[in-house]
């Protein structure tokens, strides 16, 4: 999307981030898993993307002696992260999460629901997994959260759709979700809203999205292991699932480690 950089999404939804994202039924099984799973002793733990904070201020207050960095390329976002209650320990780095990902050792690094559908580049995703498998303590895990979208029309080669649907509707307000497949998983789109008497206003987004079996082609060229691939957060690492999923489709969990590691759950 002409225009659009890796700064544009924090930019057009920071101020409603929270209110249209914060009510994550899941966050609490996240806050659980990654706290059980880091061994702060190992070295910090780096949220990718970590926005507004959400997840990042329990987590905090659930590893009080780990280190923990948020890294977003969004001011915007950082901002807010950086007001919240139960982040003023947390470091921030305004940068790109793979070119600015600190060095290791690194007990856990999450990228939570999406995030890493936001690195559009080509080859970036795998990149930013050989990065953190370079990076990752002996013991460490790398969770990333994801939900690839639906829909037979979302084949690798198709480049023909695009769709216009409601996301909220009020008497005077309208905010619909546009969006467009431009085929190799790449889609972008726009939230539209629009209110009565006022100004509309855009809300871009851009992901190259991936499936588990992508993922776990990638993992195994980063030289790294999935430990846990499931639907759910696991408790602890006795929980582990390794897979393959019974259901690709839908909110997936997948924790990976070094495959040099010599860990087994
Ligand atoms: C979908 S939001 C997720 C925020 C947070 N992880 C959560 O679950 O609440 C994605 C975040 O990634 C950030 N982002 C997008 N591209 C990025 C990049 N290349 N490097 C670092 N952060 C990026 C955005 O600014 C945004 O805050």
């Amino acid at each position: 999307m002409k225009g659009y950089d890796e700064s544009t999404y924090g930019r057009a939804f920071a101020d409603v981030y929270d209110d249209w994202y914060g009510d994550d039924p899941r966050a609490d099984d996240l806050v659980a898993s990654v706290a059980a799973l880091t061994r702060p002793a190992e070295g910090p733990l780096v949220e990718l993307g970590a926005g507004t904070g959400r997840l990042t201020a329990p987590i905090a207050g659930r590893l009080p002696d780990c280190r923990v960095i948020a890294i977003d390329s969004s001011a915007e976002m950082l901002d807010r992260l950086q007001a919240r209650g139960g982040c003023e320990r947390v470091e921030r780095i305004l940068g790109d999460m793979l070119d600015d990902l600190p060095d290791g050792p690194l007990s856990f690094v999450l990228a939570s629901y999406n995030t890493v559908f936001n690195l559009v580049g080509e080859g970036r995703q795998l990149e930013l997994l050989q990065r953190i498998a370079a990076s990752l303590a002996s013991g460490g895990y790398l969770a990333i959260e994801t939900e690839p979208p639906v829909g037979d029309e979302l084949d690798d080669d198709s480049t023909a759709d695009s769709s216009v649907t409601v996301r909220h509707m009020t008497a005077d307000t309208v905010v619909l979700a546009v969006s467009r497949h431009l085929g190799d998983r790449r889609l972008e789109g726009h939230f539209v809203e629009m209110t009565d008497g006022g100004r509309t206003r855009l809300r871009p987004w851009s992901i190259r999205w991936f499936d588990h079996f992508e993922l776990a082609t990638m993992a195994d060229a980063a030289g790294l292991e999935i430990a846990h691939h499931g639907a759910d957060w696991p408790t602890d690492a006795d929980a582990f699932i390794p897979g393959p999923p019974a259901d690709p489709h839908g909110r997936r969990v997948t924790i990976l480690r070094r495959a040099d590691s010599g860990i087994r759950a």
